[in-house]
């Protein structure tokens, strides 16, 4: 007999308990939590976790998922998942749904597999497509800036995903504030105004404050999603006591080298720990909620590893409020 397999049912009451934020000036508004599929979502990742995180995720009102062409490993089998994900599970949720991908590093050997040419770009899209197995996604983003390539010729294959209707908004990442005016005009010419640019910003990182970037963002009306609002996991309890197995800085290969996890950064987390604590939240919680008090950021993009994760983080909506005391010994700590 055929074993019969339960449909997933998203849950009735997913937007519930979720902050939505407008992104920018724009008409689309975002969760405050969105997950991304950088880390624990690759051909070598167990793929039953990543549909219960997708799932669990999208029951707690996340109807925002961050992909990339090269989000793996191997690069492109994020996507390839997410698009096995949402045939299973996501069927008829589509609109329901904020998906984003981006083009800009290293997916294919020769001249034309990275940076920011017109024809790296808009292959690039098309693959992607093809791997998730959707006509469109939401948002198309220029990964990060190339050097070599005019800005316009960038900006103009953004414009053509858009006019193609392979993309529905166009948003830019890693850019600083100077290229980011630049870009956000060029797109405002073209009629295709820049929705979101999605900057890193933490605790531990805060060169969109040094550079102005937020300032530029905010006059333009452009939304904001930051990426590694956790450090990639500094930011919370994980690595007070030592680096424990599985974490992302014991796993060769990843961004998080150990001798990233320092002696002043887990001091630091552990002073951290104890405001947070006082706040009746995790650290996670709390750094969530932190780059969130900037009225420009839009949605805090965290990655996880574990449905608990997720959970954890959503749960930092609860209290977003910070009073002034808190916020003096948070920098006093960060300093
Ligand atoms: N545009 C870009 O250039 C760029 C670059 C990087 C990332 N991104 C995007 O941003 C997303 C997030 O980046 P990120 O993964 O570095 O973000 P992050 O949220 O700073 O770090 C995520 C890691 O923190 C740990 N974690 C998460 N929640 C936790 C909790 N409640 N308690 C304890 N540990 C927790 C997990 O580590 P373990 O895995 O060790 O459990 C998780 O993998 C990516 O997926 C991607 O979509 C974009």
């Amino acid at each position: 007999m055929k074993k019969s397999i339960k449909k997933y049912v998203p849950a009735e009451n997913r937007y519930a308990d979720m902050k939505y934020n407008r992104c920018g000036r724009s008409g689309l508004k975002l969760p405050a939590i969105s997950l991304g599929l950088w880390h624990n979502f690759g051909g070598v990742d167990d793929f039953e976790n990543c549909r219960k995180m997708l799932k669990r995720a999208f029951d707690l009102g996340i109807t925002h998922f961050d992909l990339a062409n090269n989000y793996g490993p191997p690069a492109g089998s994020a996507e390839i998942n997410f698009g096995k994900i949402l045939k299973k599970d996501f069927a008829g949720y589509r609109d329901e749904l904020v998906i984003s991908t981006k083009a800009g590093y290293y997916m294919w050997p020769g001249p034309y597999g990275e940076w920011g040419s017109r024809k790296y770009i808009l292959a690039s899209l098309e693959q992607s497509l093809k791997r998730m197995g959707i006509d469109h996604v939401d948002i198309f983003y220029h990964h990060r800036p190339d050097p070599d390539t005019p800005l316009e010729e960038s900006m103009s294959a953004l414009e053509q995903a858009v006019r193609q209707g392979k993309a529905i908004y166009a948003g830019v990442s890693n850019y600083r504030s100077q290229q980011m005016g630049f870009a956000a005009k060029m797109l405002k010419s073209l009629g295709v105004p820049c929705l979101i640019h999605q900057p890193s910003y933490s605790m531990f990182n805060r060169w969109v404050e040094e550079d102005g970037l937020l300032d530029v963002l905010d006059a333009q009306g452009i939304g904001c999603i930051v990426f590694s609002p956790l450090a990639q996991g500094m930011l919370t309890d994980k690595y007070l006591k030592g680096i424990p197995e599985g974490s992302r800085a014991s796993k060769a290969g990843t961004f998080l080298k150990k001798d990233n996890v320092t002696e002043e950064k887990v001091a630091k987390a552990r002073a951290l720990n104890e405001i947070a604590k006082a706040r009746g939240q995790t650290l996670a919680q709390m750094a969530l909620a932190w780059v969130m008090r900037r009225k420009t950021v839009t949605s805090a993009l965290i990655g996880a590893s574990s449905v608990k994760q997720v959970e954890d983080c959503v749960a930092c909506t609860k209290n977003l409020e910070f009073s002034k005391e808190e916020l003096e010994g948070i920098e006093k700590i960060l300093k």
